[in-house]
């Protein structure tokens, strides 16, 4: 028999789409789930990912990355890295595998919607690749970590953190909920792949791939590397979505959701991927600072995507650029001080070297951040731990769920940015977020945050410790200083001197 060669059926395949008889278009592609927008089946056809894969293909190649990323992890294992590690390196890990291992899982989810709903077919059959990746990254991220859980329940938060009402998994889930979950199949192309994936994931990925090489973490490098390989395909599905949308007329909605899901991803990665980066990798892993980073991958490659498809850099791209030098600052210093409602052990990452070294790479530190820490330490260094510790509780941002923070020292310029909606008054952290919701007001205005559950009497006793329980962070998961404070001895040193 003679085998047909891939350049014959290829196309043919990718692109098996059918013209409904029994049931009406609508009924086979409710809009709600497929979002079509009135552009017809036919211009639908016409979508090319320029990205093209068969299954047999797919299988074998996912097959050689797994035995690639599970051998390097049996290969390391008895060398138990983690053991031996900086603390601040551990608890990347901690962070990452609980923030991301189920938001994968369920990034399956908003693949099927794809590959079920999605109107073009080229989408239909690479989201169902797509679909098999994310579950993929959710259990091998699940499996690595595993084998550390007898040693440490924070270890369980992998799987646990996304289960619980902890702060930074409701601030997680929102945004998943919001970009993958809760969208039609022509939203979740743009706003999860192309805005969040190939925008953002990269960063994630590939950067702290970087950085787990440098630290000698070869085991998390080969895992996140192969998880990124499948990223950089599935990601480009947004890309030949938005240029259908460009051609029929709908720049304005298009450029809304890349707008609103990059703001939302920013904010996401200031709290999680900005203090990993810049505090909690050892200093001589470093590869580079979150800035430099979110410079190159962000700045450098996203925004030319964007101008390359005809859509404009978001209204708010001053904005961001000025907080690439502030925020995350501000939310590793939040959550140092509100170290116990984490699953991980914050590292302060603020000896003097680290200092030096934070102020070269964001002129300014010391008299901003570094003044808030000159406090911290001082209460330290004056018999005061007490005063390093929460007492009360941040305001958090309505939109994105994390603290409300604002640069400290002379430039002192916290801001609130209220809105009241149907009588009910809702606090953001940025105009951009006070924006998002302002757009659609139906989908967000039923959440509460942390501190809006608080103040309905939903968290009891109203206190530290209920917080905690509510959170369910369980003793020996709250969060400590990584290096149980002896980053403290050199500032204590030079104080008695
Ligand atoms: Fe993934
Ligand atoms: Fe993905």
């Amino acid at each position: 028999m003679t085998v047909l060669s891939q350049a014959e059926w290829y196309d043919l395949t990718r692109q098996t789409t059918w013209t409904p008889k029994y049931v009406s278009e609508d009924e086979l592609f409710p809009e709600e789930m497929s979002g079509g927008r009135g552009i017809s089946l036919e211009d639908w056809a016409t979508y090319d990912e320029p990205y093209k894969v068969v299954y047999s293909d797919y299988v074998n190649t996912q097959r050689e990355k797994d035995s690639g990323a599970y051998s390097v992890k049996a290969a390391l294992e008895r060398a138990n890295f983690v053991k031996d590690s900086d603390q601040g390196w551990v608890s990347v890990l901690k962070a990452h595998y609980g923030a991301i291992a189920l938001a994968e899982y369920a990034a399956s989810t908003g693949e099927a919607r794809m590959a079920r709903f999605s109107k073009a077919p080229g989408n239909r059959n690479m989201a169902t690749f797509g679909m098999m990746d994310e579950v993929r990254h959710g259990q091998i991220q699940l499996f690595f970590p595993h084998e550390h859980t007898s040693k440490d329940r924070q270890w369980d938060w992998a799987h646990k953190a996304y289960h619980t009402n902890e702060w930074g998994a409701i601030a997680a889930r929102h945004f998943f909920d919001d970009m993958m979950m809760t969208r039609d199949a022509i939203s979740v192309a743009i706003m999860l792949t192309f805005a969040f994936e190939n925008g953002f994931t990269n960063m994630q990925f590939l950067g702290l791939a970087a950085d787990a090489a440098e630290a000698g973490d070869h085991t998390f490098a080969s895992l996140i590397s192969s998880i990124q390989t499948d990223e950089a395909r599935h990601a480009q599905q947004g890309g030949p979505a938005l240029k259908i949308l460009l051609e029929h007329g709908k720049k304005d909605e298009a450029q809304r959701m890349v707008d609103i899901a990059f703001w939302r991803s920013w904010r996401l990665f200031s709290v999680l991927t900005g203090p990993i980066m810049d505090y909690y990798t050892p200093l001589e892993g470093r590869e580079q600072s979150f800035k430099e980073f979110m410079q190159e991958w962000i700045i450098g490659q996203f925004e030319r995507q964007m101008l390359d498809l005809g859509l404009d850099k978001p209204w708010y791209w001053d904005e961001f650029l000025r907080a690439l030098d502030e925020t995350h600052h501000g939310m590793q210093l939040g959550v140092w001080y509100w170290r116990p409602t984490v699953w991980w052990n914050p590292s302060a990452g603020v000896t003097p070297d680290e200092r030096d070294w934070l102020e070269e790479k964001y002129p300014g530190w010391n008299d901003t951040w570094g003044k808030c820490w000159d406090v911290i330490i001082d209460n330290f260094a004056n018999g005061k731990p007490e005063l390093t510790g929460p007492a009360t509780l941040p305001m958090i941002c309505n939109m994105s769920n994390i603290p409300i923070i604002g640069t400290p020292g002379n430039k002192w310029v916290v801001k609130d940015y209220p809105h009241e909606h149907e009588g009910r008054l809702y606090h953001f952290g940025t105009e951009p977020d006070r924006w998002i919701f302002q757009q659609d007001p139906e989908r967000y205005k039923g959440h509460m945050n942390f501190i809006d559950r608080f103040l309905a009497g939903q968290i009891q006793p109203a206190d530290l410790m209920g917080g905690l329980q509510y959170m369910g962070l369980a003793p020996g998961e709250i969060g400590d200083d990584a290096h149980n404070y002896e980053w403290m001895a050199a500032y204590q040193k030079a104080a008695a001197e």
